[in-house]
């Protein structure tokens, strides 16, 4: 098979600098979303090409893709005029495919019925009936129901404007007499434009069956042509996700209170309480629970870890059986072994923390490597940066630090070594003793506080 992808057009409605088809669709740009299905319906060996205009090389450059044929269409003269620029770099003894860049979320059981319908010569056009087939170019079909041709909005007469039947852009055509109807289309008609749709009256006149197949859901030939339609299909596949992970046996407080902008996936017994997004890849072990409002973006989270409410969570491998959170954040380059306890407002970035460890409250943890069974007290501080380079600061196993401790690195603090509450670290303490920097505490008896002057 071959596909051909439009997708030159403005977009004008959207009102944005950026191409149409590149504006994302559960974290995934329109177009992606169309290659995929693409490349799922005709395998490997099928050649995709896509016919970009409208933003020059940002399209291309946004999905580089080796597979890919881009083909260039400058002016955009019309659907049929786009098609045509495809043709040279298409296998003639194979079918050819064409679909949207704006339509993303056409399923690729839809697509192979299409295809099968198609046959070996056949035209098979995708087609939808409609309460308001307003815009749409109407499937004009004889007494009989055979298909006759495609008439567009703005040529239609008024009795062909009532028909339901419209046409989605999706068919299958036979290459060869493609490639022989394409160069004898013209533009004399509403939008002075090439209108592929023309080619159906073509097939009929030469006794070409024409065929239809109606996609099981109409959202599947939705296009996008403003951000309005944008954020309708972008509930459509939330929609679908949430219905996905339900099926897996994921437990979601709401499915509609859900965003997935990647790939989640999860493993048994897993609960997911309202209001949480998830971004990049993301992996939940069996018998994880996610508290509400959390947003996690590329992390695994291991057996039966819970991540409380508020949690920020960017890049991070978190251990079985942790407890994170409530208003925690960790940040890039996390390593949590087992049963590690990060609680509110404690930050960590770059370090790692192995088992039953705990820095419970108010904490900042950067570039740094802390051992097991370590105690981090509330309003701990490890100053990794003097402002020109990064430092490493070490907390070996068993460590207890006092709150309010500052660790200024480079620094270590040995196996078995304890910080007094509010020690500013600045050498390394040595193990299995207790460092405290802190001016000695003095008492001035029957002193007195200033009054305020008449
Ligand atoms: C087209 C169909 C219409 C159908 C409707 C479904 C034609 C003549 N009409 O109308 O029957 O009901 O889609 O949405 O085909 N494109 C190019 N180059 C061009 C023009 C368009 O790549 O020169 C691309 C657009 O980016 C878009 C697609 O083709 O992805 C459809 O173009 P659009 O202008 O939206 O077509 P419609 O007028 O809506
Ligand atoms: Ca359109």
């Amino acid at each position: 098979m071959n596909v051909v992808i439009l997708a030159a057009g403005q977009g004008k409605r959207m009102r944005s600098a950026r191409p149409k088809v590149l504006h994302l669709l559960a974290g995934k740009p329109l177009l992606a979303h169309v290659l995929d299905a693409a490349r799922s319906a005709v395998g490997e060996s099928g050649r995709i090409c896509v016919v970009y205009g409208h933003g020059g090389e940002e399209v291309p450059a946004a999905l580089s893709r080796a597979e890919v044929i881009w083909v260039k269409q400058e002016p955009q003269l019309g659907t049929g005029h786009a098609v045509l620029q495809a043709m040279p770099h298409l296998d003639p003894t194979r079918r050819t495919l064409v679909l949207y860049g704006d339509v993303p979320l056409t399923r690729v059981e839809t697509l192979n019925r299409l295809i099968a319908e198609s046959g070996d010569a056949a035209l098979a056009l995708l087609t939808v009936c409609l309460d308001d087939a307003h815009g749409y170019g109407r499937i004009v079909r004889a007494d009989d129901g055979t298909v006759l041709r495609i008439v567009e909005d703005k040529d239609a007469s008024e009795k062909e404007r009532a028909i339901a039947e419209v046409n989605t852009g999706i068919l299958v055509a036979p290459t060869g007499r493609l490639a022989a109807w394409l160069p004898t289309l013209g533009r004399n008609n509403a939008q002075g434009e090439y209108y592929l749709t023309d080619i159906v009256a073509l097939a009929a006149a030469e006794k070409l069956a024409v065929r239809s197949v109606h996609p099981a859901d109409t959202w599947e030939v939705q296009g996008v042509n403003s951000k309005s339609q944008l954020a309708a299909l972008e509930r459509v596949r939330q929609g679908c996700l949430a219905q996905q992970l339900m099926d897996e046996g994921v437990q979601l407080a709401d499915p509609a209170r859900i965003d997935v902008r990647g790939e989640l996936v999860c493993g048994r017994d897993v609960f997911i309480d309202i209001n949480c997004l998830f971004e990049g890849r993301v992996e939940l072990s069996d018998g994880v629970v996610i508290g509400p409002n959390c947003l996690i973006k590329d992390c695994s989270v291991g057996e039966d870890s819970r991540i409380a409410a508020f949690s920020h969570i960017d890049s991070a491998n978190i251990g079985p059986a942790c407890r994170i959170g409530p208003y925690a954040r960790l940040r890039p380059g996390t390593e949590l072994g087992q049963d590690v306890h990060i609680g509110n407002f404690v930050e960590v970035k770059n370090s790692s923390i192995a088992d039953h460890s705990k820095a419970n409250h108010l904490s900042y943890v950067g570039d740094s490597e802390v051992g097991s069974r370590v105690n981090i007290g509330a309003g701990t501080i490890t100053c990794n940066y003097d402002g020109t380079n990064k430092h490493r600061t070490v907390i070996e196993d068993d460590v207890f630090i006092g709150s309010d401790t500052q660790l200024v690195a480079p620094v270590t603090v040995g196996r078995g070594a304890t910080l007094g509450a509010g020690t500013t670290l600045t050498s390394n303490a040595p193990p299995d003793s207790l460092t405290v920097s802190r001016a000695k505490q003095v008492t001035v008896p029957g002193w007195k506080r200033p009054v305020k002057k008449a």
